[in-house]
């Protein structure tokens, strides 16, 4: 044993939510070849050789009963990954309630040990969470899986950004229960990377940002990109880190923040005041 083996996940077992593509199929491939065993959970095929595949619709409470039972345990890596854009019906239970149906029902069957650590996919669009805390712990107060879809469409929530804040107070406001269970959460918010969601909304997805891009070189972020901050969470490695959702976006928000990039001021000013 090295004190780099805290990075590694020889004897672990991790399940990826949403694996199928995109960051999910990253981090599935980088846990995998950091010794994990690894389970994919998707509604699409998972192509990647060496994982256990379990069929999974976010949306659909009795798909992620089935998935549960299916997948067992132990668990000691969650990463929930799976998301989908503005414009799909069921955002707010594929983006949010159901990832936390999920973790719950995992919960309830003792299926994440102590040491387990849960890494989910927020995104950049939610930050300013911390102005909506009183309505997203009203939303975050209603545990049922029907009840909190039918808040969310009954007040408008049923869209990208809210679902993305909604991530970033659940990991937030759940930390301390959590580690009272030994177990760990946290998230990244992601900038612009190239995945085939991002390629199905280029225009905004893609153009947010290119020019902060261009400016300093670099291209949108590739998913493995992401997927080795979120694995890194997950790790050992990051024993003393838990609650926090961590911006991976290339530093276009610190940019925006300072100032030292002008014209990332106005987006991130925006996206932080809502
Ligand atoms: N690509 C970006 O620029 C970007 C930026 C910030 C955040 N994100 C977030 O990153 C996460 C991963 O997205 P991605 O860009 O890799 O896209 P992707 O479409 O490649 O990956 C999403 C995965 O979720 C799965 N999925 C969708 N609906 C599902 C359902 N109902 N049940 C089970 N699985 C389902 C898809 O089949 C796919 O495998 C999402 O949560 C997304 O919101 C993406």
């Amino acid at each position: 044993m090295g004190l780099f083996d805290a990075f590694s996940f020889k004897g672990k077992r991790a399940v990826v939510v949403g694996g199928a593509t995109g960051m999910g199929a990253a981090t599935a491939e980088l846990v995998l070849d950091a010794g994990a065993e690894v389970v994919v959970l998707d509604r699409a095929e998972v192509t990647l050789p060496g994982v256990k595949a379990v069929s999974l619709d976010l949306s659909d409470k009795a798909s992620i009963d089935a998935a549960v039972e299916e997948v067992g345990g132990p668990i000691h890596a969650l990463f929930s990954c799976a998301g989908v854009a503005d414009g799909t019906p069921g955002i707010e239970r594929i983006n949010f309630i159901g990832h936390r149906y999920m973790i719950e029902r995992l919960l309830a069957n003792d299926a994440l040990p102590r040491g387990a650590a849960i890494g989910m996919i927020s995104s950049a669009a939610g930050m300013g969470w911390e102005n909506s805390l009183t309505e997203l712990h009203e939303y975050l107060d209603i545990t049922d899986f029907d009840a909190a879809s039918a808040w969310a469409l009954e007040h408008n929530r049923a869209d990208y950004m809210w679902s993305k804040k909604t991530i970033n107070a659940y990991v937030s406001r759940e930390a301390f229960a959590l580690l009272k269970r030994g177990i760990r959460i946290n998230a990244i918010m992601p900038g612009p990377t190239d995945t085939p969601l991002a390629q199905a909304n280029k225009e905004m997805w893609l153009g947010f940002g290119s020019d902060y891009r261009d400016e300093v070189g670099i291209e949108a972020s590739k998913p493995i990109e992401q997927a080795y901050p979120l694995v890194f969470l997950c790790s050992d490695a990051a024993a003393g880190i838990t609650g926090m959702t961590i911006i991976t976006d290339a530093g276009y928000f610190a940019a925006g923040v300072t100032g030292s990039y002008g014209p990332a001021q106005e987006a991130i000013g925006f996206l932080r005041s809502i």
